[in-house]
């Protein structure tokens, strides 16, 4: 099946995890706990195919607001493909990004929305939490994998714009 991050497409199977999905892909996500739901920066939006997804768990009904849900907002790290289909989604890092690229003054805004939708879920998210029992060695291993993982992203986006200095580069970015 067809799935779309970030406007770029990529193959998928049910059964997969959105996060792994990007990550394999090296797409623009965070995931800066390695995927054990509790740093909150996998979130993504879903612009189509949400009922392609498993229903909320635990774990996101726990930290995303209804305000966030009804906007189609998912972590990746929690969510799961369920049915064939086509989906579409944009990382909570990438719109930063974009933002900061098009629209910096809208910034402040989105951080002020954030933070406030995070702080009604405070009391969930701390029961959430408190109920857990994680493996620390296993947490620490998803960090440092996931740290690898973000300083090879770097590398390949360094990469990519380096070349817009030379005379030779015939790039889109330059020719914009
Ligand atoms: S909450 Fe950290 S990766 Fe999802």
């Amino acid at each position: 099946m067809q799935i779309t991050i970030n406007n770029k497409q990529y193959e998928a199977n049910v059964g997969d995890r959105l996060l792994d999905i990007a990550r394999a892909n090296h797409e623009h996500i965070g995931y800066f706990c390695g995927g054990n739901a509790l740093c909150q920066t996998c979130y993504v939006k879903v612009l189509e195919g949400g009922e392609l997804l498993s229903p909320l768990n635990e774990e996101e009904t726990a930290f995303l607001s209804d305000n966030l849900v009804k906007e189609g907002t998912r972590m990746a790290c929690q969510a799961t493909v369920e049915k064939e289909g086509t989906l579409k989604m944009v990382s909570a890092v990438e719109e930063v990004k974009r933002m900061f690229e098009n629209e910096p003054l809208q910034l402040a805004g989105y951080a002020a929305k954030m933070g406030w939708e995070a702080l009604v879920k405070v009391p969930d998210t701390l029961l959430i939490q408190s109920k857990r029992e994680l493996d620390l060695f296993e947490v620490i291993s998803d960090v440092i994998s996931g740290i690898g993982d973000a300083f090879q992203l770097i590398v390949r986006a360094f990469q990519s714009s380096c070349c817009c200095s030379t005379e030779s580069c015939t790039c889109e970015a330059k020719k914009g």
